[in-house]
């Protein structure tokens, strides 16, 4: 497949642009600058321009030709204008992208309670608002799309197991393992047109996903 990641300089992007290229996968790894080029073309992977912030119009020639997005992009800064431009607004113009581009397939990293965005701090809130919007756009979408919805991200080392289901109490989950879900998900199709929270567990990533309904 040609998979085209965004956000694939960030902590859980490399990690999905790893997984895809080592799964024999071609990869086009979207960076919204050209310095950061080098992270991931050391994976194989060719680094092209894809600022969220600049629109469908500017994202069409790094998705034209793609089987599938995983958007894994997320503002650096937690500001709430910030975040609206490249979690709201960024993720819904990739979407309309896709569908302009002829993309049939969408992976969104979303975030646990994005779908029940009212709690939290003021910061929390304004982040998972922004999900539940671009969220629901690409449900609403024709695109065939998966909501990645993980617990709180951590740097620890990949356990390779997960707990997937429609909703769970909160957790933490290793950006690795959420990397594994994200790729993994191109190959199940149980995962097409679902989305569900994902927190470190006890069962392979391949079997979790296998369980999606
Ligand atoms: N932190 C958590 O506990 C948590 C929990 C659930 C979900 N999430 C979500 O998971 C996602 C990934 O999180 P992470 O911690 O791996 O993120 P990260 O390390 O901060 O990486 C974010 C990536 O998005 C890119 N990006 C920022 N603005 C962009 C734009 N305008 N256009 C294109 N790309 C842009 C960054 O590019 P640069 O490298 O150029 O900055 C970076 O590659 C985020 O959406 C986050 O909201 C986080």
């Amino acid at each position: 497949m040609l998979v085209t990641v965004l956000g694939a300089s960030g902590r859980t992007g490399i990690h999905v642009v790893r997984l895809l290229m080592r799964h024999g996968h071609t990869v086009r790894a979207g960076l919204r600058s050209r310095d950061r080029g080098a992270e991931v073309a050391r994976f194989g992977a060719t680094p092209v321009l894809a600022d969220l912030a600049s629109g469908a119009d500017a994202l069409l020639e790094a998705f034209t030709g793609a089987d599938a997005v995983i958007n894994t992009a997320g503002a650096a800064d937690p500001d709430p204008s910030a975040v609206n431009l490249v979690d709201r607004d960024g993720s819904i113009a990739a979407v309309e992208a896709a569908e302009r581009a002829g993309v049939p397939r969408f992976v969104q990293l979303s975030a646990q309670f994005a779908d029940a965005p009212d709690q939290g701090d003021r910061l929390v809130r304004s982040i998972l608002l922004a999900k539940q919007v671009s969220d629901i756009a690409l449900q609403r979408s024709s695109l065939i799309w998966t909501l990645v919805r993980p617990g709180t991200l951590t740097d620890e080392p990949p356990t390779g197991r997960v707990r997937i289901a429609g909703h769970l109490e909160p957790g933490r989950v290793p950006r690795p393992d959420v990397a594994a879900v994200l790729a993994a998900s191109l190959h199940e199709p149980r995962t097409e047109n679902r989305g569900f929270d994902v927190v470190t567990g006890e069962i392979p990533v391949s079997s979790a996903l296998a369980s999606v309904s």
